[in-house]
Parts: structure tokens; sequence; C-alpha cells
């Protein structure tokens, strides 16, 4: 009894944080299937990301060969840091210096997707808006004091926050973001900033699951194979039975 009271504390307590969001998350759209968009995402994830965040049970070489890029132009495109195709996806921050610069270590992100759901990723990247009181003159409305600068604005461009006066139930009112606007354009449109976004989270999600792609084709294939057995193996077990009486 008390391990289940324990248990849907922890489902609950889920609940009410999965909820701090004042709306509704919009959904990333990703396509597993989209190579191309794979492809991109891994290039942004290398030029953006990496330097920062691992993905540690990740090899270079097994995206080169899932997205069918050779490994002269894996190394061109992904390692800028002297490690081999075959080499895991590490980072030479120390924990250290990542405490110092930023307060806490970015995390690894072999398993963010499956941790934090691909639409909170795709929220989480175009939501940081200019907040000077932080240390990089960066806040996030779905990370609230976020430690990670904005690494993508010269691509988004800034945005700021638009709030509105909410009244609490103790009488208290507060300011609650109601929305973000884009005041400094980046490079790219916001169309295409969010195509950048569903790229990254595309690659993230792969990561999270290299073999999924597969697992689901393979997996459609088993299905079949036991449709037809059942079938077999009705008219095999009417065969059988047949001569015994009732
Ligand atoms: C300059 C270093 C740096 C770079 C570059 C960087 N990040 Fe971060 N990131 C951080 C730090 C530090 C945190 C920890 C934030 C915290 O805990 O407050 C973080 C946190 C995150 C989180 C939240 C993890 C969690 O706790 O759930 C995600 C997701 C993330 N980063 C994704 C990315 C992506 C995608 C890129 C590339 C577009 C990127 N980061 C580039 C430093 C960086």
């Amino acid at each position: 009894m008390k391990n289940i009271a324990a248990l849907l504390l922890v489902l609950f307590s889920n609940i009410v944080m999965g909820a701090t969001t004042s709306h509704a998350l919009e959904a990333a759209n990703i396509d597993p299937d989209d190579t191309e968009s794979l492809k991109r995402g891994a290039k942004y994830f290398a030029d953006y990301c990496l330097n920062c965040h691992s993905v540690a049970l990740m090899r270079y070489s097994r995206v080169g060969s899932d997205l069918g890029i050779d490994d002269v132009t894996l190394e061109d495109m992904m390692i800028f840091t002297g490690a081999k195709v075959g080499d895991l996806m590490q980072i030479s921050l120390e924990a250290e210096d990542a405490k110092q610069w930023f307060g806490t270590k970015p995390p690894d992100l072999s398993v963010i997707a499956r941790s934090r759901g691909v639409d909170w990723l795709y929220v989480f990247l175009r939501s940081f808006y200019k907040d000077e009181s932080r240390p990089w003159g960066v806040n996030n409305e779905v990370f609230k004091d976020v430690a990670m600068p904005h690494v993508l604005w010269e691509l988004q461009g800034l945005q700021v926050a638009t709030y509105n006066d909410v009244l609490g139930d103790d009488g208290v009112s507060r300011k609650l973001i109601s929305g973000l606007k884009l005041v400094e354009p980046g490079k790219v449109t916001p169309d295409e900033y969010n195509q950048v976004v569903r790229d990254i989270v595309n690659f993230l999600h792969y990561v999270g699951e290299p073999a999924k792609s597969t697992r689901l084709q393979l997996g459609k294939w088993v299905i079949l194979y036991l449709a037809l057995f059942f079938v077999l193996m009705y008219f095999v077990k009417k065969e059988y039975w047949k001569d015994v009486k009732k």
C-alpha cells in the first residue's frame, strides 16, 4: 500500500512538473524517416551544440552509416576536435570549467528527446528571450533561469517577452509571460528558424534511439508473419482434431 502511494506521488508530481508552462506545447512535427532533415540536424548539432553537450552513447561512425555519409565528409561536417570517426561523441569541456562558466555542467543529450519529449525540445530552442538580469542576457520561457546561452541567436534573432498581469489565489498580482515577440531579426526568417530547430530535434530524436526506424519497419513484418502463422495454425489444428469424436 505504501509503495502504491509512493508510486502515485511520483506519477502525480510529474504531472504537476509538466504543467509549468502557461500554454500547451507546440508539436515538433518531425519526420524520423527524412534523412535530409537528419543530416542537416547533425550538422547544426555539430556546429552549435557539440562543443558543450556530448552525445556519449553515439559514435560519429554510426551517424555516418545510418545517414549515408562517408567518413571523409563526416569528418569535415562534424568533427572539429581531432576525434576519430569511430569515437564516441564526447566533448573536451572539463566538468570543473563548465561549473565555473555556467554554474552547472551541460548535460549529455543522448536520451534528452526521450526524457523531455520532442515537442518540449522544439519549444525550448525557440523560447529564449532577452532578460538583462541573467548572466547570458537571456532567459527561457519553458526553462526558467536556464544556464545555457541562446546559442542560435544569430539565426533566430532576439525575442522579448510580453506580459499579462494575473491575479493569484493569494490576491497578489503577478506578471505572467503571454507571448514572445521578435524584435531583432536574425539571419533566417521565423519559418526557416522553425525548420532549423525541427532538424536539430529530429537529430536528437534519432540519437535517442538510432534503431527506431528499423524496429518499426521490422515490426510490421513480424506482425504480418504472426497473422499468417495464425491462419496456418488454425487449419493445422482443424486437420489435427478432425477425427476426434466430439
Ligand atoms: C555554451 C555551451 C552550450 C551550448 C553551445 C549549448 N548548450 Fe545546451 N545547455 C548548456 C547548459 C550549461 C545547460 C544547463 C542548463 C541548466 O541546467 O540551467 C544546457 C541545457 C540544455 C538543455 C536542457 C537539458 C535539460 O536539463 O533538460 C537542452 C535540451 C539543451 N541544452 C540543448 C542544446 C542544443 C540543442 C544546443 C545546440 C543548438 C545546445 N544546447 C548548445 C550549455 C550549452
